[in-house]
């Protein structure tokens, strides 16, 4: 390789790079893009990602949506702050070393001008082509040589999860060699090599197949080479020259891809190493033939923007899987995959996490308490964010505001039809629409399996459509009317036939508790198969699950009895001994209830039971079938309602989408139990299209169009009203603006929102010229403005918010936690509050006297409390408001004296999922304020005491538990086995045997025990 030529090109790029103009000529993905040693380019003058992270951040963060997960609204939200808590820590702390850093990027950067020789081990294995890449870096001559060893900074920026793949390839002995040779699989940069480009050294084994299919490296590797041959070998510093080079390397690039455009790699323009993954973990052999046909889509090879739907179970996954490894590795560019649930997103990352170790590119996960604001810029690698809609929508904010969104080579969104679902569908429609309008090279990809108005979606995305009616495991759809079952059938006159009577004994108890042969129906499928029975409520599935027990035979408890037996252990030592009576019951038949009333821990446990086939049978609410991946072989509907509300056609193909899993199940079906009087309401359901989805852009005023406003122009995306227009009619609203709202015009409203928000103290209006045009008015944010959109205040909230804080400023009482408690306690979740009286005069009667006064402090005065109480009526006025969420804030604070979800849930008779939800809300909304406060001065003083709150509601344990619950898959009842066994620092857990642990841990698994010692060597060396 020409070191010389390779060296001008960089510089060229590196320093000459005009964002827009070249970005618009590398619309076609050029050698610019897809050269594997071109990386620096795009991160420009880049710090050091480790010490990125000692660097105080402005996290433009969302809450996130596990209480979605279980449906009923009843839970708060979960925000990725600990890691901003830990910015902020050592942004406060003010770290002296800073200074030194910068000098040390300064090195690291003329460093990174370094040459990369790549190497190609090409074996084949049986039909399979593996394609190794040893990349080794030189620095240019006159440098020192940068050498990052395996163990500190790429362990470090490797996320947790990915670690552990490092250590187990590092202890398996079988085909990988010593260490030594492994050391070379793992990412470029760790390696410390002699300096050599010697490609004669490579060793290349290869199958006729291979000759004929060279990879997209080797075609790029000869393409760069012949370039940078024809190139001047000198490095000129004329700006024309640079600029004759530029120009000539994107030729160049672009006819390389003309050239071995279809022929780029073994898989889909992948090392074969890939189809070796998917063959190795998750058993495809081979994809579907519309999976093919979508992959080779033009539209797809000329990267437009691609909307598909299947129908569930359609392999749509690795569709988008295939799209993602690309843009990784051949395009050389970040991807953004959004998926709808917390539980979706940590499920996808343990996916994923073996082709990252494998293919060289991180795994990142934005859900729940993790992510960073903004993403940590990566020297050589790649990043896959896996992210919630919530911190999806966080991560592009804060991707613009460090102008790096074209970073982001693709998104891809799963469940696409979120889009028109309340709040969180207009943080998703915000979301695409700032992508459209601020970086025209990121690729957008949509997928979903109950879409109607596509069209709209389409225009809204500027997207392609594919679209296919397969599913590779039949599902028969039922309905039941009494004991007939029917099928659906869309050929017959009123779409279903006749199928078969039931045919099972009843006795008379039996008919009475189970008029709808559910015991009938589920017994003709469990044990041996699962199945899933959709409830309308939470107290129903509770109630199904127990008569369904009371009715199985002696036989039930027998099957697979041992393992139901460690499923009942393991729930009680995870909830400090406490198991719930229902569950007690069922598990030992194979059954247990699935709903938002359970703590995380309990679901996980349940959920991993079920998968595994130790349970069989769920009761469950409507929105498993939006959760994690828990098919069966029957799915039961047990009535046509969720809640009150008569089923929606989406809803109902979801449930049933269940039924029947690729690779598990050989047929599906579904049971749906309907009274008469619902029948024909039924056949309309099962005959009718699916709904349309709309945008909430505007029906969600204050979490849809007022904060996308502010953050428009917080972010300064547009800051004039005319841009602000613009960007409205790009938006999924602007394209169905006629049909949603008529009798106002796009203009209008967007007129009056900026207005509303300037009444609001949020927006300023600048100084207008006279000459100027009404659309040319700029608008600034103000502080409070700020202050909301930096903490992410729904805007519906941030008056009450201020007020509150300044009236706490005249007299906070610290005597306890409670009044700083009550501050973060969530706006939103005081609707749905109803206390108990008896149990909020108790309490309160419990307080001290401090603690009462912060009652009377907020408005809620004794006499009230006791008047409730004691069933008298009450002549005074008090803010019903103030009173729930003082309610709330005494739970919470229960909570962090006694720290046992469980006596805090009977304390207050309050479901101990609920309560679990109200403290990660808590933990979330404390963040919020936090950086609401961060930006208005005269809230300075709340800042280091909310950092303190944060912190112990995030944890919410003994403060001795707190270190070890930072590691990554540790949590309360872990935490507290490993404190009683010695382990009771960071230290000790990092410096722990595996093997060790294992022996002393009861129920600790070896991938669980490597990952924790891993994961705490990971932070130790991030703190040092
Ligand atoms: N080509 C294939 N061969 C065998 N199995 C496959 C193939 N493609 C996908 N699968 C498997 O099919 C199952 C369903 O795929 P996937 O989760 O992608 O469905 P989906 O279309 O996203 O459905 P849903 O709409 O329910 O999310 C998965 O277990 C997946 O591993
Ligand atoms: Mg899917």
């Amino acid at each position: 390789m020409d070191e010389g030529g390779s060296r001008i090109r960089r510089r060229v790029s590196f320093r000459k790079r005009n964002r827009t103009s070249l970005e618009s000529i590398l619309a076609v993905p050029s050698t610019a893009e897809l050269k594997p040693g071109n990386e620096e380019e795009e991160e420009e003058v880049e710090a050091g990602s480790r010490r990125r992270k000692t660097v105080g951040l402005l996290p433009v963060e969302h809450q996130d949506s596990e209480e979605d997960m279980f449906g009923d609204y009843d839970g708060f939200t979960e925000n990725s702050f600990l890691a901003q808590v830990d910015d902020l820590e050592q942004k406060y702390m003010q770290l002296p070393e800073d200074s030194k850093h910068a000098t040390d990027l300064v090195t690291e950067d003329l460093c990174s001008e370094s040459i990369k020789n790549i190497k190609f081990n090409i074996t084949t294995v049986d039909s399979f082509t593996e394609l190794k890449t040893d990349e080794h870096i030189n620095c240019q001559s006159g440098h020192q040589d940068v050498t990052i060893q395996p163990g500190a900074d790429i362990l470090y920026d490797v996320p947790s999860s990915q670690v552990l793949f490092y250590e187990n390839l590092q202890n398996s002995s079988n085909d990988l060699g010593n260490w030594s040779t492994k050391e070379k699989e793992l990412p470029h940069n760790c390696i410390e090599q002699p300096q050599q480009s010697d490609e004669t050294s490579s060793k290349i084994r290869t199958s006729p197949d291979v000759n004929r299919r060279k990879s997209l490296k080797d075609h790029l590797k000869s393409a760069m080479t012949g370039n940078a041959k024809a190139q001047t070998p000198m490095f000129s510093r004329t700006k024309q020259l640079k600029e004759t080079l530029l120009s000539e390397e994107i030729n160049a690039a672009k006819k390389t891809i003309e050239s071995s455009s279809g022929d780029l790699g073994p898989f889909y323009s992948l090392p074969s190493k890939v189809r070796d993954i998917y063959a190795r973990f998750k058993g495809i052999e081979k994809l579907y033939e519309w999976q093919h046909t979508c992959l080779t889509l033009k539209s797809v090879q000329e990267r437009k923007n691609l909307i598909y739907s299947l129908p569930t179970s359609g392999g749509k996954t690795l569709v988008a899987e295939i799209l993602m490894l690309q843009e990784l590795l051949c395009r050389r560019k970040d991807v953004l995959m959004i998926l709808p649930y917390v539980a979706i997103v940590q499920e996808k990352i343990s996916g994923l996490s073996s082709f990252g170790i494998e293919l060289g590119f991180f795994v990142e996960e934005y859900a729940g308490s993790k992510g960073r604001f903004p993403p940590i810029k990566r020297r050589e690698k790649k990043s896959l964010y896996i992210a919630t809609i919530e911190k999806g929508h966080s991560l592009v904010n804060s991707l613009i505001e460090t102008g790096r969104i074209s970073s982001l080579g693709l998104v891809v969104v799963d469940e696409l039809h979120m889009i028109g679902e309340g709040s969180r569908g207009a943080i998703l429609e915000m979301t695409l629409a700032k992508i459209l309008y601020t970086s025209k090279t990121t690729h957008i990809i949509g997928m979903s399996a109950t879409l109607n108005n596509v069209e709209d979606l389409q225009e809204f995305l500027q997207a392609e459509y594919y679209t296919s009616q397969f599913r590779p495991v039949e599902l028969k759809e039922y309905l039941k009317i009494n004991d007939a079952i029917y099928e659906v059938d869309s050929r017959a006159e009123n779409g279903i036939t006749f199928s078969r009577l039931l045919n099972y004994k009843y006795s008379e108890t039996l008919k009475k508790m189970d008029p709808d042969h559910l015991v009938a129906l589920v017994t003709e499928v469990i044990p041996n198969y699962s199945c899933l029975v959709f409830c309308p409520t939470k107290k129903n599935c509770e109630n199904v699950a127990e008569m369904i027990c009371k009715f199985l035979s002696k036989e039930y408890p027998k099957h697979r009895e041992k393992e139901k037996y460690e499923v009942l252990k393991n729930l009680k030592n995870i909830s400090s001994g406490n198991l719930c009576p229902v569950l007690k019951r069922t598990i030992p038949f194979g059954v247990a209830y699935h709903h938002s009333g359970l703590t995380n821990d309990e679901r996980k446990l349940l959920e991993e039971a079920y998968s595994s086939g130790v349970l069989c049978l769920f009761t469950c609410t409507s929105t498993l079938a939006a959760g994690v991946n828990l098919p069966a072989r029957r799915v039961i509907l047990r009535a046509p309602y969720v809640a009150k509300e008569f089923l929606k056609r989406n809803q109902y193909k979801q449930m049933i989408g269940r039924a029947g899993r690729a690779g598990i199940d050989s047929v599906g079906e579904s049971i749906l139990i309907l009274q008469e009087k619902d029948k024909q309401q039924v056949l309309e359901l099962i005959s009718s299209p699916l709904e349309n989805c709309y945008s909430h852009l505007i029906q969600e005023f204050t979490k849809g169009i007022q904060t996308l406003f502010l953050s428009l122009i917080g972010l300064k995306i547009a800051t004039n009203l005319g841009d602000i227009y613009n960007f409205m009619s790009g938006t999924f609203f602007g394209v169905q603006q006629k049909m949603l709202l008529k009798e106002k015009s796009l203009w209008e409203i967007t007129v009056e929102s900026l207005r509303y928000l300037t009444e609001k103290g949020l927006l300023q209006k600048d100084t207008v010229s006279k000459s100027e045009e009404e659309f040319q008015h700029n608008f600034h944010i103000t502080k409070l403005g700020r202050a909301s959109f930096k903490g992410t205040i729904d805007l519906a909230y941030c008056d009450i918010l201020y007020r509150d804080l300044k009236k706490g400023l005249e007299g906070l009482i610290l005597e306890s936690l409670l009044h700083l408690i009550y501050l973060t306690t969530p706006y939103d979740m005081v609707a749905h509050c109803d206390p108990d009286w008896m149990i909020y005069f108790r309490q309160f009667s419990q307080l001290s006297l401090a603690e009462q006064n912060v009652a009377a402090l907020v408005g809620v005065p004794e006499s009230f409390i006791w008047k409730k109480a004691s069933g008298q009526a009450i002549k005074k006025k008090v803010d019903k408001d103030i009173v729930n969420r003082l309610y709330l804030s005494f739970v919470l604070y229960t909570l962090l004296k006694e720290t046992n979800i469980w006596s805090v849930s009977e304390k207050f008779n309050m479901p101990r999922g609920y309560i679990q939800n109200l403290l990660t809300g808590a933990a979330s909304f404390s963040s919020c304020v936090l950086h609401f406060c961060e930006e208005l001065e005269e809230f300075w003083v709340y800042r280091a005491l909310l950092l303190e709150l944060t912190k112990k509601l995030t944890y919410c344990v003994k403060a001795e538990l707190i270190p070890l619950m930072e590691v990554t898959g540790v949590l309360e009842g872990r935490a507290k086995q490993l404190y009683s066994a010695g382990y009771k620092s960071l230290k000790h857990l990092a410096n722990a045997n595996p093997e060790v642990l294992i022996r002393t841990i009861d129920h600790l698994s070896r991938r669980q025990a490597k990952q924790i010692v891993s994961s705490a060597k990971e932070i130790i060396s991030g703190a040092t």
